[in-house]
This record gives structure tokens, sequence and C-alpha cells, in this order.
């Protein structure tokens, strides 16, 4: 914005000398008509000359030629003697002598080009430094996207030996009951097939256009299945409860199944990375309306601040957390808009987060 300020500041300047060049000239001009009236009227060339030879002794006159019967009588020139951004090549009016032309020409005052020559640098540096600052901000952006596409080939790379491990090991669950042995095996599959959409596509495209498998389900039974992975999930840190009150019985929604565990477990991380000393509770409700449904997810953490809360959602917005990459909730505003619905979050800090998703009916 300053930049853009500078440049328009600077040209404006600029048409402002040249117009005053336009004018002054005008004015000289008037006036030599004036002082020379009965020269011009009885076209006499010798005290023409004469008077025009002495106006070539000023700084700003440039050049002065004249014809009488398209004969010359004087031509007298220091440079370049037509109009341009420094010249204005002006005539002298004579209504009384048809056959007399004068044309004077005059030029910017020298510390006026001077000035407008800075001006001219200056209006090149802004446009350089305009390039150069946003320039930099693109080879940043592409950067940050290398890094990330880095990043993401390698987590899925290294998730893949232990889930194969995994993979073998759950097939040896027979002891297990078998309700058990679905949710273990359920969330390998689910590991597993974030590692392989990290692998096929850069992580930048995986949150560009998710590809979404839209279907028709019951919302509780989404949810259920996520919410017992997840208490699987942190059975080890017993003052963590998630409690859940699915009450929308059997309302369908038309929603990618996937991903909107995705989205679900990515709220639930947040809410557990915002508990000290992993203690705290998780109220996940579901209510059906007759359009609609509501699924909101409730923690008793540290509470977001309110400049952080106002910019959540944006890619990269994290605080607070080590190593936190502020894609979780970029993620899934995204992903909840693609299916029609949408995420609002509300936050006290002290006293805790609601995050409130809503979705279309089937
Ligand atoms: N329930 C919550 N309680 C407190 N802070 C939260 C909560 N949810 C989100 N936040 C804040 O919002 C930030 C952004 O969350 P987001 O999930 O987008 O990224 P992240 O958790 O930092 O990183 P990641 O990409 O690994 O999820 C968090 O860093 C945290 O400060
Ligand atoms: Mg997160």
């Amino acid at each position: 914005m300053f930049l853009v300020g500078v440049f328009v500041a600077s040209f404006c300047v600029l048409v402002f000398f040249r117009l005053n060049l336009s004018e002054t000239s005008a004015q000289a001009i008037q006036q030599f008509s004036q002082q020379n009236r009965f020269e011009l009227a009885t076209g006499d060339t010798m005290q023409l000359a004469t008077k025009l030879n002495a106006l070539m002794a000023s700084e700003s006159i440039q050049c002065v030629d004249g014809t009488y019967s398209d004969q010359v009588f004087i031509a007298a020139k220091k440079g370049s003697c037509f109009t341009s951004a420094t010249n204005q090549r002006q005539k002298v009016d004579i209504s009384t002598a048809k056959n007399l032309d004068i044309f004077i020409t005059y030029k910017m005052p020298r510390f006026l080009t001077y000035s407008a020559l800075a001006l001219i640098a200056t209006q090149i540096l802004v446009i350089f430094a305009f390039f150069k600052v946003y320039s930099d901000k693109m080879n940043l952006a592409l950067a940050g996207k290398e890094q990330l596409i880095a990043m993401a080939n390698q987590v899925a790379h290294d998730i893949r030996s232990p889930l194969s491990a995994l993979n073998m090991v759950s097939s040896f669950l027979h002891e297990v009951p078998q309700e058990k042995r679905q949710i273990v095996q359920s969330a390998i599959q689910r590991i597993n097939d974030i590692a392989n959409d990290l692998l096929v596509k850069s992580p930048t495209a995986l949150l560009e256009q998710t590809q979404i498998a839209i279907n028709t389900i019951p919302a509780a039974q989404i949810v259920e299945a996520i919410l017992a992975e997840k208490r699987i999930q942190f059975q080890n840190y017993p003052q963590i409860k998630i409690v859940s009150d699915l009450s929308a019985d059997q309302a369908q929604i038309t929603a990618d199944a996937k991903n909107l565990q995705r989205v679900i477990s990515n709220l639930i991380n947040n809410s557990v990375e915002a508990f000290e000393n992993q203690r705290g509770e998780i109220t996940v409700s579901l209510r059906a309306y007759k359009n609609q449904i509501q699924l909101s997810i409730k923690d008793n953490g540290r509470g977001i601040p309110d400049n952080i809360l106002e910019k959540l959602g944006e890619q990269g917005i994290t605080h607070g957390k080590a190593n936190g990459s502020g894609l979780g909730l970029y993620h899934a505003k995204k992903t909840l808009t693609e299916m029609g619905g949408q995420l609002n979050i509300t936050s006290k800090v002290g006293a805790g987060t609601l995050a409130n998703i809503v979705l279309p009916r089937a």
C-alpha cells in the first residue's frame, strides 16, 4: 500500500511539472506577441530576428525558428526543438501577418528536470521494490510448500513400516473380543488410508482438493466409530474423559465418512492438546433438526485467545503447540464446506472450547 502511495504521489508531481511548463510557455508567448505587436503586424523580420536571437540567451529557451513567405529568417537551437516530456514547442500567435510563422521551444528549468528525473528513478525503484517483495513472498510460499511435501512423504514413509507390523499382529488377535478387534483393524485401516493419501498426492493437493466420497449414512454411526477409536487411543490417560450424547437416532447425512471422521479426530486431538496435565473432559453431542444435524465437540481445556480465535481456519495458524502445523482446522473447515456444512468455534480462555459442526440432513 505504501509503495502504491509513493508511486501515485511521484506520478502526480511529474504531471504537475509538465502542466506548469505548458502554462508558463503559453504566457511567455502571449507576452512576446504583445510586446512586438508592431513588428509582427508589419512582418519586420530584421527586428524580429534580433529580438528572437536575444531570447536565446535565456536558459528556458531551447529553440527559435521563423519563416516569412516560406523563407527562413531565423533558426537557432540548443538541442531538440520538439515537444517532449521536458520541452514545449509553442507557435507565436500572429493574426495580422498570415505569411509569418514563428515557433519558440521552451525548456523545463534545469532543477525541475533533475527533480523529474529523480522522481522517475524513484518510480523505477518503487516498481523494483514492489516486485522484489512480491517475488520474495512467492519464493517463501514455494519453499514452504516444498518443505510440506517433503515432510508429508517422510511421514507417510515412516508410518508404513510400523503399520505393516501392526497389520500382521492384528490378524493374530484371536483372544481379543471381536468388537475390540474390529476397532483395532478399522483404526489400522484409517492410518493406512491416510498414509496412502499422503504418498499418492502432495499435501497441498491433498488440502486443495480433498477427494470426497459422498454417501448417505446415519450420522451417529460415523461418530460412534471414531469415538470408539479415540477412546482406545487415550485409554492410558484415565483423566481424559470422552463423554458422548448421540441422541440423533437414525438421522442420515450425506457426507464422506472417512473425511468427516478425520475432522472429528482432529477436533478431539485439539481438545486433548488443550488439557493441562492430560486431565479434562470432552463432550460430543449429536442433535438432529429438520434439515440439518449438529455435532458439537466441547472441552474444558485452556481455551483460545481472541487474537488466535479470529484467525482460526487459515492455513498455518498454530499456537501453544510444539511442532503444530496449523492444518487441522484448515482441513476441517475446507472439508465441511465442501460437504455443504460449516464449522464454528467459540472459546473462552480458562473455560474451554466448543466446536460446532453443522451438516445438511440427507
Ligand atoms: N479445543 C481447543 N482448545 C484450545 N486451543 C485450540 C483448540 N482447538 C484449536 N486450538 C488452537 O488453534 C490452533 C490451530 O489448530 P489446528 O488444529 O488448526 O492446528 P494445530 O493443532 O496447531 O496443528 P495440527 O496441524 O497438528 O492440527 C492450535 O494450535 C491451538 O492453539
Ligand atoms: Mg490440531
